[in-house]
């Protein structure tokens, strides 16, 4: 009896094993999760018509426009594209439910049950939000930018998104154009370190549900647009191509980024949605980036308003001839691509290209496994906007400030000191916020005013707006605030420009602070009280006007959720400001662009008085008013002893470089030593200064440390206009200081 029993049992167990082997043996390969990635590839690839594949290609927009919608079709019809296996991707759909809900329709309504990619501006924050990138830029801090990034990409991956199109690595000296808020300042060397610390913080692992796709953007020379203005051309010579803008990406690529955004300028006069020699030539063939291309919204449409396409149908043949392949917007792919691979236009192994690696990373994900991976509400509301992610917010923010004056050491002022507060912005959240803050809201935001009542209280004895929200004033309203001062010990003014002013479609031709801002300003100055300027703006304005009228600017750039909290515990010195500009603050409007590592052209001027013939304008100093890598902290720092390992190195050689930095202040405090170096005369003419490394060091009152840099050929080497990198033999400067301008400075050369 006993093996009778035995022998069934051994009977169901070989049968249910059998039947599992030969389910999956039936089992298409892409839906085998044991199979590899590569081999689930193909096998769909195999089973997909043309018009499927033609649909992979496509990103429709869901919810919320981030660009000219004219002609949406709704979303019925979307649904309907969806179902039709003619949907890859959709832009600006977000929220567990909302996501999962399209999700279904693509996974059990459509003939091969393809996942569909979310993706959503996940720029600075997805509901806690952080500061703008370019102020988090100010804080040296590549780690901190990381875990922004982790914690940015765990909200919104709670959310149901997939995918964010950041980090933006465009490489700009123009303050009128509003998207400089969102890149990394004017150093190619520091910029390709931060955009590749957004992308790791991101991206992870992509093994998670907590990680989502990077995007490097906007591919190429965005930044770059003439005088600022958005969607403006770009004419760039390759070598500021290779020296100047590429590193950015090329370093965000190197990290390891999934996904590539065309931008939506030319360069050389092919838009960048076709552009081979940017798109094949550069990306894949020399950088060797193996993820997708997505274009921005509707620039591959737009190569026909640009003057280099006919129609949609030669749009689409152009861009994916070229190498880009996800189209966002214009539906031009998922509508020519079959007619295209019909007439020969386009192969299919180019399609395929294309389309396998979208496939890829939707396998990656995990998304044909478990296709509401990400669409979990219990999730989202235990991730978003927690008290640990608005501390975290509060910290990236008190790094990104920056002290750019501090006379008398008016800051920082103890938290009974009695103040009082002007600025219309200072209580106004709608005007707290950037363009870019994907879910955030500037209601559960802290405003400056909301930060300086929790920190001072009583001792905060007077708020007034001082001027409207245009930044007009009148008689009235600076009576109000000078009256309201009468009984202050320090009068702090919230100065700048409103945050929806900072983003896409933002240029403005005057960087500047407003007419009525400066004239409060002047009002408030007669009172003889200390005046600090709370600057915001998501950009570095032009501040002269306004520098002799007050004792301190506290630059704040758009820092957040924790805007108020951050600020007031800078200027109480609870934190002791440590922020170092990334961008040159411009001494006029006309003196833009002026950035630090410019050229020294054949008649440079050290002086302002030098006498004639000399490259400079009669009317303002040559420098800006504050340069690259400048700010103040509330101690004072020391540097001495620099010295170098040797005066003249091979090729092969590295150059140690030491520095004695001393703090010799009294509050601990931390510096951001940086060390620039000049080729005094290659092949090219190189910049006066580029910077090649720095280090962020905490020094407490007294202490001196000696830091130790190391130095490779590859620090000294720079690219030909055919994109080879060049190491030349001659004579070099090494720079290290607290900011570009204030540096010593050593020689050594080549042989
Ligand atoms: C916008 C922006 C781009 C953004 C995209 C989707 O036009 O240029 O940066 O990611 O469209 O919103």
């Amino acid at each position: 009896m006993k093996k009778l029993l035995l022998f069934f049992v051994a009977l169901i167990v070989y049968h249910s094993f059998s039947s599992a082997q030969n389910k999956q043996s039936q089992m298409p390969i892409y839906k085998n999760a044991k199979a590899s990635i590569e081999n689930r590839v193909k096998d769909l690839l195999s089973r997909m018509t043309i018009q499927e594949k033609a649909g992979q290609l496509n990103q429709l927009a869901g919810l919320i426009a981030t660009g000219p919608a004219a002609n949406d079709p709704g979303e019925k019809a979307k649904m309907t594209e969806l179902r039709e296996g003619k949907v890859g991707s959709f832009l600006n759909v977000i929220g567990a439910k909302e996501t999962k809900a399209v999700q279904k329709i693509a996974v059990e309504e459509s003939r091969l049950g393809i996942p569909v990619l979310f993706g959503f501006d996940v720029i600075h924050g997805f509901k806690t939000i952080f500061p703008i990138p370019l102020a988090e830029a100010c804080s040296w801090d590549l780690h901190q930018a990381e875990t922004n990034a982790a914690i940015a990409a765990k909200e919104a991956a709670a959310a149901g998104i997939h995918w964010t199109f950041a980090p933006m690595c465009d490489i700009t000296n123009d303050p009128r154009w509003g998207r400089i808020m969102e890149g990394v300042g004017e150093d190619p060397y520091y910029g390709g370190l931060l955009s590749a610390a957004r992308v790791k913080g991101f991206q992870g692992n992509l093994n998670d549900a907590e990680h989502i796709l990077a995007c490097v953007k906007h591919y190429a020379v965005y930044g770059a647009v003439e005088a600022g203005r958005e969607y403006n051309e770009v004419d760039v010579s390759r070598v500021m191509l290779w020296n100047k803008y590429l590193p950015t990406y090329k370093a965000a690529v190197e990290a390891g980024a999934a996904t590539v955004m065309n931008s939506f300028n030319v360069f050389e006069g092919v838009p960048t949605s076709a552009n081979k020699y940017l798109v094949t030539d550069i990306l894949k063939k020399k950088w060797g980036f193996k993820g997708f291309l997505v274009s921005d919204w509707n620039s591959f449409g737009e190569m026909i308003t640009h003057g280099y396409a006919t129609d949609k149908k030669d749009v689409a043949m152009k861009a994916i001839n070229a190498g880009s392949m996800m189209d966002m917007q214009t539906e031009a792919m998922v509508k020519y691509i079959p007619e295209l691979v019909k007439e020969g236009k386009v192969s299919m192994q180019t399609v395929d290209d294309a389309v396998g690696k979208i496939l890829y990373y939707k396998f990656k994900l995990g998304l044909f496994d478990d296709p509401y991976k990400f669409c979990n509400e219990e999730r989202e509301a235990k991730v978003t906007f927690t008290k640990a992610n608005r501390e975290e917010a509060l910290k990236a923010a008190h790094s990104s400030i920056v002290l750019l004056k501090n006379a008398n050491n008016t800051l920082p002022v103890s938290n009974n000191t009695k103040i009082a507060l002007v600025g219309y912005y200072a209580n106004s959240p709608e005007d707290l916020f950037d363009f870019w803050v994907g879910k955030g809201t500037s209601n559960d935001a802290v405003t400056l005013y909301d930060g300086f009542k929790n920190k001072f209280g009583n001792s905060l004895i007077a708020y007034t707006k001082g001027y409207n929200a245009d930044g007009s004033t009148n008689d009235n309203l600076i009576n109000e605030a000078v009256n309201a001062t009468a009984n202050a010990d320090v009068v702090f003014v919230n100065v700048g420009l409103t945050g929806k002013l900072a983003g896409e479609d933002r240029s403005v031709a005057n960087p500047v602070i407003a007419d009525g801002e400066v004239q409060l300003l002047k009002a408030l100055q007669k009172t003889g009280k200390p005046i600090v300027a709370l600057v915001t703006a998501g950009r570095p304005l032009v501040l002269t006007q306004i520098n002799n009228l007050v004792s301190s600017i506290v630059y704040c750039w758009i820092l957040g959720t924790e805007t108020g909290n951050a600020v007031a515990d800078v200027v109480t010195g609870l934190y002791n400001p440590s922020g170092k500009t990334v961008v040159s603050f411009p001494y006029a409007v006309g003196q833009i662009p002026v950035y630090y590592n410019h050229f020294n052209t054949g008649r440079p001027t050290a002086t302002d008085d030098a006498g004639n013939w000399f490259s400079r304008y009669r009317d303002i100093p040559n420098d800006p008013l504050y340069p690259f890598g400048f700010g103040l902290s509330y101690t004072t720092y020391q540097y001495s002893n620099l010295t170098l390992s040797s005066s003249s190195i091979k090729k092969t050689d590295k150059l140690q470089v030491n520095v004695t930095v001393a703090n010799t202040g009294k509050v601990d405090g931390e510096e951001v030593v940086q060390l620039y170096i000049r080729d005094i005369a290659a092949s090219i003419i190189r910049p006066v200064k580029e910077l090649k490394a720095f280090k962020k060091i905490a020094l407490k009152a007294g202490e001196s440390k000696e830091l130790n840099f190391i130095l490779t050929g590859k620090d000294l080497s720079f690219y030909d206009a055919d994109g080879n990198s060049k190491l030349e033999a001659g004579n070099f400067k090494i720079f290290v200081g607290g900011n570009s301008k204030d540096v010593l400075e050593k020689d050594f050369n080549v042989q």
